[in-house]
């Protein structure tokens, strides 16, 4: 097993952290924040990072879902330049992590207290081998459905509370000549509206035993037959130009009034306020048909890097990103809720409290599941190989029962 940088590294960047002042900070930063509401978001950290004497060198990666960013990513290292900071997540943090490239910022941790703020479940994902490998800025909840309030409205549809509810109403809106559902065709999309489609009708313990077990029986389950069925009513809710479309345009087709749902991360949230949007009023937010609370945590790990400035700009940037005033303000524009227990929720919009509700109940029922399709549940690998399986059914007239075939075969050789 690979471990950090090494013991005299480590202290190094222990008194780096002590001594920002002596070192200029930079940070080059990698993320894939680059739609209206991501890059209002991102650039509150760049604001705290430059008032603190920082040198931000920006490196967004366009694309939703981070793939591209990924791609880059892999390249950066490989060549032995690697970025200070990048946006890294889930199971992601670890797989870095044993390719011996991560520094270990345990040292900020400690010194802010970051075990009693954050959840034991985030923290989780923020530890390598017991000791702090990334930073989490936010909870992302993915289980969501996005409408055009008048939409609704001027055809007597209510947000569905259940599956069937959601078909009646894109058939009536089909109907109406207004697309149903507004979606992109990447695979990053496919699979986002596939698991919340999955956890609906399968189930909390479905879900889990699925897409966090990788449990064949249930992958080869008739009730996956039944989420394939939905998948496909949905593809015939989508226009005909909805492929390779990005995320943020289909939000922009909810906005105004081409199309009535949109089933996406709450990121979208962020995008109907960066247009200046109403929650309530101009959208509606409720969380997809079913049981349950699929989680996205956004995070930054730090990649080993020399020079006393760089690690100066990591140390500065941990500490910002978990601190109090920056998990405020980056959330309400971001549409996410801050990762940390005590920042109040008072200036936060309807979905916001509903998504902190949602989550406190969730995990005390155990149906806080990890979502697959953002990098939370799975290695890369298995996410990848299911996801291949969704976007194949979406973009055919594949079967449904031919889809769960193919799904046990991809999950099983990617084991
Ligand atoms: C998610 C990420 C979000 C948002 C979204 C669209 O994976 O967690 O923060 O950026 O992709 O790009």
């Amino acid at each position: 097993m690979k471990h950090f940088m090494s013991i005299a590294a480590v202290a190094a960047m222990t008194v780096m952290a002590a001594q920002t002042a002596k070192a200029e900070p930079q940070a080059e930063v990698l993320h894939w924040w680059t739609s209206g509401g991501e890059a209002k978001s991102v650039a509150v950290l760049q604001q705290e990072f430059a008032s603190r004497g920082g040198v931000w060198t920006d490196m967004p990666v366009a694309g939703g879902g981070g793939d591209a960013a990924m791609t880059a990513l892999r390249a950066r290292v490989l060549s032995g330049n690697a970025p200070t900071a990048v946006q890294l997540k889930g199971p992601s943090i670890q797989e870095w992590y044993e390719e011996g490239v991560l520094a270990d910022i345990s040292a900020v941790a400690e010194a802010n207290g970051w075990e009693d703020v954050l959840p034991a479940n985030i923290a989780g994902h923020m530890k390598c081998e017991g000791s702090w490998c990334a930073a989490p800025v936010n909870v992302h909840r993915i289980d969501w459905i996005w409408a055009n309030a008048d939409v609704l409205a001027k055809n007597g549809i209510a947000m569905p509370a259940t599956w069937d509810e959601f078909n009646a109403a894109a058939d009536k809106l089909a109907a109406a000549g207004i697309t149903p559902l507004a979606h992109g065709g990447q695979a990053w999309q496919d699979a986002t509206v596939f698991e919340a489609v999955a956890l609906g009708i399968g189930g909390p313990e479905f879900f889990q035993k699925a897409f966090v077990e990788l449990d064949m029986a249930t992958l080869k389950s008739s009730t996956m037959v039944a989420v394939f069925d939905q998948m496909r009513k949905m593809r015939g809710y989508v226009d005909a130009d909805f492929s390779g479309r990005d995320w943020n345009l289909a939000t922009a087709m909810v906005m105004n009034g081409e199309a009535a749902f949109q089933i996406m991360g709450d990121w979208a949230k962020g995008e109907f306020l960066a247009a200046g949007k109403r929650p309530g009023i101009d959208f509606l937010c409720a969380s997809t048909p079913g049981e349950g609370f699929l989680y996205n945590v956004d995070s930054f790990a730090m990649f080993a890097v020399d020079g006393a400035d760089k690690q100066a700009g990591q140390a500065l940037l941990a500490e910002l990103i978990v601190g109090q005033n920056f998990q405020k303000t980056f959330n309400l524009n971001k549409g996410s809720i801050p990762a940390r227990t005590d920042v109040a929720l008072d200036d936060f919009d309807p979905c916001a409290h509903a998504s902190a509700q949602d989550m406190a109940a969730s995990n005390y029922g155990g149906s806080l599941l990890p979502s697959y399709a953002h990098g939370m549940a799975l290695r890369g690998a298995q996410a990848g190989a299911i996801t291949d399986v969704v976007t194949a059914h979406f973009n055919s007239d594949m079967s449904s029962a031919d889809a769960v075939e193919m799904l046990a075969n991809a999950v099983a050789n990617s084991l």
